[in-house]
């Protein structure tokens, strides 16, 4: 049998129960898409599941505010997801009659999808032959044909689609072919595989020629960047602290945090910091104590590691406008600040 219905064959007897699986309503099945491209299925199922119990119709993600959208997403990271979800949302709605398209060609004009996202939405809902190349069929289809270019290259991305461009033609059900090769990728071709159980060992060229701790190649990874975040919680008289949102194209796009002064190491007594000294004075604020118990935390991001200290201190003046420290569960606070809110905050 040809790797392609070999293939198919297995993921019809051995797919997961999962919720986007149930029928092929393309808005379940974007959404899915969407929470899956930097999520595992483990953890992305559950974000599915009160995601559409939340906005179970592309209207209801149209008519809700971007915050609400965000408190869904929360601990989910790469939060521009989600806010290019609900832009793209409000474009159905409001320019696209409500209906979600129905080509490869018009889905990938919404905001936040690409080829990958386009080619499983419009295989899998509206049977287009495209086939999806993410890290998975990287892995599986590098490793089948014993392809040593780098996959991180964009070089291998283009052979891997012409490959499963080929492949994906010569079969009957397109999304159920890209949906194998991701769940074969997820299950069994993984990062360090158990061969011996393997369906493909006998054809397998990185089996046979005992590269499959070699294949897939990666240039060389890039090193984390090291970040240092101070922030300063500042409380006055009546509780209130003082809550921001993050505006520049960083990371936590949109979401809130205390004020911020990012700096090169680590710091000790920020008070000396001319920066600090100048958001005191430029906020009129006078500190009557600082708390010298500093809370630490070290996370860890795709790319980044962020090495954050909280600084609280107690100002004389009010706040305004503050937040009551009461309310601060409100507001859309990345996972490290939420942590710190609610140990020592509360
Ligand atoms: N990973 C991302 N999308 C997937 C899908 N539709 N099936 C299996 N794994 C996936």
């Amino acid at each position: 049998m040809s790797f392609e219905n070999q293939l198919v064959k297995w993921y019809i007897n051995n797919k997961r129960d999962l919720p986007w699986r149930k029928n092929k309503d393309p808005y379940q099945v974007w959404i899915s898409e969407i929470i899956l491209q930097q999520t595992r299925v483990v953890q992305g199922r559950k974000y599915y599941i009160n995601f559409m119990k939340k906005f179970s119709t592309i209207e209801s993600l149209a008519s809700s505010s971007e915050s609400e959208v965000l408190n869904i997403w929360k601990g989910l990271g790469y939060y521009n997801r989600a806010i290019n979800l609900h832009k793209a949302a409000k474009e159905i709605t409001n320019n696209l009659d409500g209906q979600f398209p129905k080509t490869y060609d018009e889905i990938i004009k919404l905001k936040g999808v690409g080829d990958y996202t386009a080619s499983a939405i419009s295989s899998i809902c509206f049977n287009e032959f495209n086939p999806v190349v993410d890290g998975n069929v990287l892995r599986l289809l590098s490793r089948y044909y014993g392809l040593k270019i780098p996959i991180d290259s964009l070089k291998a991305k283009r052979l891997v689609k012409q490959i499963g461009q080929k492949l994906i033609n010569k079969i009957d059900n397109p999304g159920d072919f890209n949906q194998a090769m991701m769940e074969y990728g997820a299950l069994k071709c993984t990062p360090f595989p158990d061969c011996a159980l393997c369906i493909f060992k006998y054809k397998c060229v990185a089996f046979k020629k005992k590269e499959v701790d070699v294949i897939p190649i990666k240039s060389k990874k890039k090193k984390s960047k090291a970040r240092f975040f101070n922030y300063i919680v500042l409380i006055d008289n009546k509780q209130n602290t003082l809550v921001t949102e993050r505006s520049n194209k960083d990371i936590w796009y949109k979401l809130n945090e205390f004020p911020l002064l990012e700096t090169k190491s680590e710091i000790h007594n920020i008070t000396k910091l001319t920066k600090f000294k100048e958001f005191i004075s430029g906020n009129s604020l006078l500190i009557t104590k600082e708390n010298q118990k500093k809370y630490r935390v070290k996370h860890i991001l795709s790319h980044q590691i962020l090495y954050i200290t909280f600084h609280q201190f107690n100002v004389n003046q009010e706040i305004t406008p503050g937040v009551h420290l009461s309310n601060l569960h409100q507001y859309n606070f990345p996972v490290p600040l939420t942590n710190f809110i609610s140990k020592l905050l509360i």
